[in-house]
């Protein structure tokens, strides 16, 4: 089928089930393209629960559509292609950390939103990298228990001056940049300022500029007066970029830096989904209850 045919089809039943598709900042152009808010893990699970639909498309990894399941229980969350997890997501399940917890007892543990319904029904409270400085702050204690991401946590530990025990975790994209492919791009762009994601190792950050999630790196673009960026995420993310400000140009810090579960999702799994009704992401109602709890402590204090 012709892509002008795949997208006809999908805005028909789009309209016909009163769906909605959200689609990641790393999703692939045409994806992006065809979704009706592209956003944040934060900006994602803010939409999801404020929705008017019945049916919501999750164009991005199997936990986003779960916090999206936990977060609107009335409504079908559809994963176009059930095999795109997160890795670093599943790192951890809820009866390691179950088992982590007795370790420190007393300590509260906050869970990155990277992780299944069943670790944020075992957590405290919830964070993306968007407000992860402020939740951890908002706890008023000076030590704290973080899963899963051992990089995301040494950061804000740093920023925020608390303790923070990590869970030995990492994302495998941002895990992989190094200080070398920082100063390599900065020779090639002299100009150009480092944006970062919180996600990788702190040698890298220390050579960026600014530490930013993907919604805040959207922001940002908006309003720099800079005329290069070079990118250390996901390279998904320099088609919005590029698209949204034709003024900047966008260079990725590392040309391999891709997930592959990012980018499974085609439009014609998108089409399928909305025809099939697959797949079908639910959480059981205990695990989703406790997991809401989290997650809404989370959206109270940003
Ligand atoms: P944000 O979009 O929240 O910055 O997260 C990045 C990420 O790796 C999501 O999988
Ligand atoms: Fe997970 Fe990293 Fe892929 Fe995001 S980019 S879905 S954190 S593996």
């Amino acid at each position: 089928m012709k892509t002008a045919d795949i997208l006809e089809r999908i805005g028909e039943l789009k309209r016909r089930k009163n769906a909605v598709i959200l689609a990641h900042n790393y999703q692939i152009p045409e994806v992006q393209d065809a979704a009706d808010f592209v956003g944040d893990s934060l900006g994602l699970s803010r939409k999801a629960a404020g929705l008017d639909a019945d049916l919501i498309v999750f164009c991005g990894v199997h936990f986003m559509a779960e916090t999206a399941a936990v977060l609107a229980p009335g409504k079908t969350v559809l994963l176009p292609e059930a095999e795109a997890g997160c890795p670093m997501a599943d790192m951890i399940n809820g009866r390691e950390l179950r088992a982590w917890k007795e370790r420190y007892p007393g300590l509260k543990v906050v869970c990155y939103v990277n992780t299944s319904a069943e670790v944020k029904a075992e957590s405290d409270i919830c964070c993306t990298s968007s407000n992860a400085v402020n939740v951890v702050n908002s706890l008023g204690v000076d030590e704290a228990l973080f899963v899963p991401d051992k990089n995301l946590a040494a950061w804000v530990a740093r920023e925020t001056g608390k303790r923070l025990i990590a869970w030995d975790g990492y994302c495998y994209v941002h895990h992989r940049f190094t200080p070398r492919d920082i100063r390599d791009a900065r020779a090639l762009h002299p100009g150009a300022e480092v944006w970062v994601h919180p996600e990788c190792p702190l040698d890298v950050i220390d050579l960026a500029d600014k530490v930013l999630s993907t919604g805040k790196m959207v922001l940002e673009a908006r309003a720099t007066s800079c005329r290069e960026v070079i990118i250390g995420t996901e390279k998904g993310i320099l088609y919005r970029l590029g698209k949204e400000n034709p003024a900047v140009k966008f260079y990725p810090a590392r040309e391999t830096a891709l997930c592959a579960h990012m980018k499974m999702t085609t439009l014609a799994k998108v089409l399928r989904a909305l025809e099939t009704g697959t797949s079908r992401i639910e959480v059981p109602k205990d695990i989703g209850d406790r997991a809401r709890g989290s997650i809404q402590a989370m959206l109270e204090i940003s």
